[in-house]
């Protein structure tokens, strides 16, 4: 059977790129091999988020370049899944007629069925249906990527916790974990495929489990580490009110999981985490983050805020900026709130213009930038032991090119800070490649990443030396 070419877009979270790896694994065996080419497809996906305006934006403005394609290629079909196909339903077909099929977050084992409808009767349909069900895929698999050492594994979907702002309980339903042995299972199908670094996905890993009576969340980390070939586990999305004092002590107790926690505060202000539904006071995350570096001293904490939630007053932000000079965060991901229809927040009155907002942002991601360089330069002449894998994209490195022969490598430390590196004028004693796990001495710091050069280096040997051993 000649293999048919799909073309898949993801935006938003971790999610929805493990949800587009499912979706891939679960079109292949009905003749559908991913392509890069959005030419030459035959199928395109687009898998949405819905988490900020600007984001659903994205999606419908590629939809948009999606018309011309289809009137070149009838025959070719276009799907719009994740989050914004959730919220948007039959609206999203309303809109664009040459769109198939809108599928939801929970219409994902149904795909190839639409699929094969369509191709063969050309209709259109709308699957957003929810399920209290978790969706497992036995299948997920190694097949998808090959060679790629380090995956997302997704071990609960939905969330109970509705944040006012958020619409992920809306879109995603609500919380479900999936059982522990489908997830180990999962991960020993990754390592033996040549995985080395897993990250544990959820929205708030720390009540993994419990509505279930499954085990907990640092039980399920003892668990994965004893994965025989995994080198390193990391997780996302931990929710500071159910952090817990077992899962601090999983980061003195569990060797392969990283020195990293990314840690959402939000906001400084109780005031607005209040508001914000967020069930914790500055003071108790103050207190989380003190417990964490008692136990780890170098823990690398990252975090998110938003600015400009409704109400937030200068008095609000300024907490929310001594709150980052407090806890020196290794770096933050910084958001100007925006409404979402299905947000309770939505509703709520004393908006912030956006110029406001702009300001508050600029303020915040300028202190931020500040310490996650003085975080970076405190590296600088450490050995750190990194996982190579990939190559350096960004150009912090550029300058450092110049007349250098070497190869830039790329990789990631324990605490999830990229590391660029060359092996330069020497040979190593080693090969290098994807996979290799590697000291390298930092020797720079920049404000995206840190420059380094392996440790564990023979000099090539000097074209006077060489003569002088021939002779
Ligand atoms: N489950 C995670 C967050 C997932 S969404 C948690 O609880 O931390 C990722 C981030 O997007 C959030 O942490 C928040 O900072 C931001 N975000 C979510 N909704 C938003 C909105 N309406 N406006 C601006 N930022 C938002
Ligand atoms: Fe959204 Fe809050 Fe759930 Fe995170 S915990 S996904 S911010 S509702
Ligand atoms: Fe976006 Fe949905 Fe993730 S809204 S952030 S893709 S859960």
């Amino acid at each position: 059977m000649k293999k048919k070419s799909l073309y898949i877009n993801t935006f938003g979270c971790q999610m929805n790129v493990y949800d587009s790896q499912q979706i891939i694994s679960q079109l292949n065996p009905i003749g559908y091999e991913v392509s890069e080419s959005l030419d030459e497809a035959d199928l395109i996906i687009v898998n949405t988020c819905a988490i900020r305006e600007k984001a659903q934006q994205k999606a419908f403005s590629f939809f948009g370049r999606l018309a011309v394609l289809k009137r070149k290629k009838p025959g070719l079909i276009i799907c719009a899944g994740g989050c914004v196909a959730q919220q948007e339903g039959k609206r999203i077909l309303e809109r664009f007629s040459y769109i198939d099929l809108v599928f939801g977050t929970h219409a994902l084992k149904r795909l190839p069925e639409h699929i094969i409808n369509i191709s063969k009767k050309r209709c259109r349909i709308s699957d957003v249906e929810m399920t209290d069900e978790i969706l497992e895929f036995p299948s997920v698999a190694s097949q998808v990527t090959n060679n790629i050492v380090t995956r997302f594994v997704t071990i609960m979907r939905g969330c109970d916790n509705y944040c006012t702002y958020c619409v992920v309980p809306h879109v995603r339903g609500p919380e479900i974990s999936r059982k522990p042995e489908h997830i180990i299972d999962e991960i020993r199908k990754l390592v033996d495929s040549g995985v080395q670094e897993v990250t544990l996905l959820g929205q708030n890993v720390n009540s993994y489990g419990i509505k279930e009576g499954l085990c907990s969340f640092p039980e399920l980390l003892r668990l994965v580490s004893e994965t025989e070939g995994l080198f390193r586990i990391r997780f996302t999305t931990s929710h500071p009110k159910d952090l817990s004092q077992e899962l601090v002590f999983a980061f003195r107790d569990l060797d392969k999981l990283c020195n990293h926690i990314h840690l959402p505060v939000q906001s400084g202000s109780n005031n607005i985490l209040k508001r914000m539904n967020r069930k914790y006071t500055r003071e108790l995350y103050l207190e989380k983050i003190d417990k964490l570096r008692k136990i780890s001293p170098d823990i690398a904490i990252t975090s998110d805020v938003i600015v400009g939630f409704p109400g937030e007053t200068e008095d609000d932000f300024k907490a929310t900026l001594d709150l980052v000079k407090e806890v020196e965060f290794d770096s933050l991901f910084t958001f100007e709130y925006s409404d979402r229809i299905k947000a309770p927040a939505a509703k709520f009155s004393d908006k912030i213009s956006d110029d406001i907002k702009n300001g508050r942002l600029r303020e915040l991601l300028e202190l931020q930038e500040y310490y996650t360089t003085k975080k970076h330069r405190a590296l600088v002449g450490s050995n750190e032991l990194i996982l190579v894998d990939g190559f350096s994209k960004k150009q912090d490195v550029a300058s450092d090119r110049k007349g250098s022969e070497g190869i830039y490598w790329s990789g990631r430390t324990s605490t999830n800070k990229i590391v660029n590196f060359t092996s330069g004028d020497f040979f190593l004693k080693d090969d290098i490649s994807i996979g290799k796990k590697i000291n390298v001495k930092i020797e720079k710091a920049f404000l995206h990443s840190l420059l380094g050069k392996p440790v564990n280096l023979i000099p090539k040997p000097s074209k006077k030396k060489e003569e002088t051993h021939a002779a």
